[in-house]
């Protein structure tokens, strides 16, 4: 059996619309992707994509080659002879704490009357409960189903994310647009998982917060292991073998960062203590985050004050808050980064891929050796390749001083000993 071609209207492109719109082209649906931004529909038309994403170019490419992926600014094009709108649009923190959907509830409003009898709408932005139905009486048209259909794609893995699914989730209350939402993915082979709008929307919250406390305790068990002299990546592997813990998400590191898990555990925990269900755990969660970026902090403070040098130089290597993406947003390292300025005055920093907000201002190199030539303390906060390939005789011939702190685990101690180096992971 092959896969269906459908019409589908993905209104913005971001990196949820955007890979979505690449993707489900891939699929073998013909797809207008739309965005009021016009130079980014420029760019991204021209093959200048606004965001890194491995695959990501090459998709859009190719579906723009084979006639299935289309790009404009105008909403009524796009949705004109749609099957299916798929809303992909920004929902920041609003002041509450809670998803702000002003952008959802604009488009819904300009969709009214624009949309032929029998559109689906699919929500894929990460949304407060109930907001299934808000857009539902919105849209006010009987024939018009709203569905829930949350994304669970990794930045920097998107694309394969979205390709290989480890399910689709449908929240809907007409069991027949469920099942075609469901059926656009046919060729992920992925499970479907069809359920009603508001449990959808929260397995999305849940699914959040449940990684980000999995990463909260991973790091508080690297302080534990600190105390009592257990190896923390020995402890996980440990671990690791029992199915019901599972494999992935067990690396300690800087603490967990990004534009998704600090924005919903907040939301969750808002959102919960309203409805009178107190989430405590997540609120330890990201309590246990932030104790443990100043943990860290400290580590690397600690180590530049017993250099030898009386202006230590620290090199920070890595901005973004995860390797294989320029997304800094909530980066544990930013904030290490502002918290080292505001006690040192010789802090450089080299990341090789990083965009970073013009508000922080940096002493940013182009260059990984540059970066560590002189330094008195080298610290790892983000897992790029480049890092783990570190040579212990090129560190050892640039460095000042003899200390690194490994935020991600990433070099082999007795290496870096061979070549006078000390290297300082919490709970190793
Ligand atoms: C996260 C979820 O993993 C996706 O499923 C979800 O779709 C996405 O949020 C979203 O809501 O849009 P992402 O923010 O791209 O994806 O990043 P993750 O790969 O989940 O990493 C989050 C943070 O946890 C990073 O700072 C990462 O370094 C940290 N982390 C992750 C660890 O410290 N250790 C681990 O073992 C895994």
């Amino acid at each position: 059996m092959s896969q269906t071609q459908h019409k589908i209207a993905v209104v913005g492109t971001g990196y949820v619309g955007l890979t979505s719109g690449a993707c489900l082209a891939h699929l073998g649906h013909l797809v207008t992707c739309v965005d009021v931004d016009e130079t980014k529909i420029k760019s991204i038309s021209s093959g200048v994509m606004p965001i890194y994403e491995e695959g990501l170019a090459e998709l859009v490419a190719g579906g723009q080659s084979s006639g299935n992926l289309g790009f404009t600014t105008s909403l009524e094009e796009a949705v004109r002879d749609a099957e299916f709108v798929f809303l992909c649009l920004p929902t920041p923190p609003g002041a509450d704490g809670m998803a702000d959907i002003s952008a959802i509830r604009l488009v819904v409003m300009q969709l009214r009357g624009l949309l032929r009898p029998g559109t689906i709408i699919v929500n894929k932005s990460t949304v407060p409960v109930n907001s299934t139905y808000m857009v539902q009486e919105l849209i006010n048209e009987p024939s018009v189903d709203v569905v829930s259909n949350p994304e669970f794609l990794r930045e920097g893995s998107a694309v394969h994310d979205f390709l290989h699914p480890d399910r689709i989730v449908v929240g809907c209350t007409n069991p027949i647009a469920g099942e075609r939402v469901g059926a656009l993915y046919f060729g992920t082979r992925s499970p479907v998982l069809v359920t009603d709008p508001v449990s959808a929307e929260s397995i999305k919250y849940m699914a959040n917060a449940f990684l980000a406390m999995k990463i909260s305790f991973v790091n508080q068990a690297a302080e534990y292991c600190d105390s009592v002299g257990a190896d923390v990546i020995e402890v996980m592997k440990g671990l690791s073998f029992d199915p019901r813990i599972g494999q992935t998400f067990l690396n300690p590191g800087p603490g967990w960062g990004g534009s998704c898990f600090p924005k919903d555990t907040k939301a969750l925990v808002v959102s919960a203590t309203e409805s009178g269900s107190p989430m405590t755990l997540i609120e330890e969660a990201i309590n246990a985050n932030l104790m443990h970026i100043d943990h860290i902090t400290r580590l690397i403070t600690r180590a530049a004050e017993s250099s030898r040098a009386s202006e230590p130089r620290i090199c920070l290597l890595g901005l973004t808050f995860k390797a294989n993406t320029d997304d800094t947003r909530e980066s544990p390292a930013l904030a290490i980064h502002q918290r080292l300025v505001e006690h040192f005055t010789n802090v450089v920093v080299y990341d090789p891929l990083a965009k970073v907000p013009e508000s922080h201002i940096f002493n940013r190199v182009d260059s990984l050796v540059d970066a560590i030539r002189d330094a008195d303390v080298v610290a790892i906060l983000t897992e790029w390749s480049e890092f783990a390939e570190l040579q212990p005789d090129l560190v050892a011939s640039h460095m000042r001083g003899d200390t690194i702190i490994d935020g991600r685990y990433l070099l082999n101690k007795q290496d870096f000993a061979a070549a006078g180096l000390s290297v300082i992971s919490i709970g190793r």
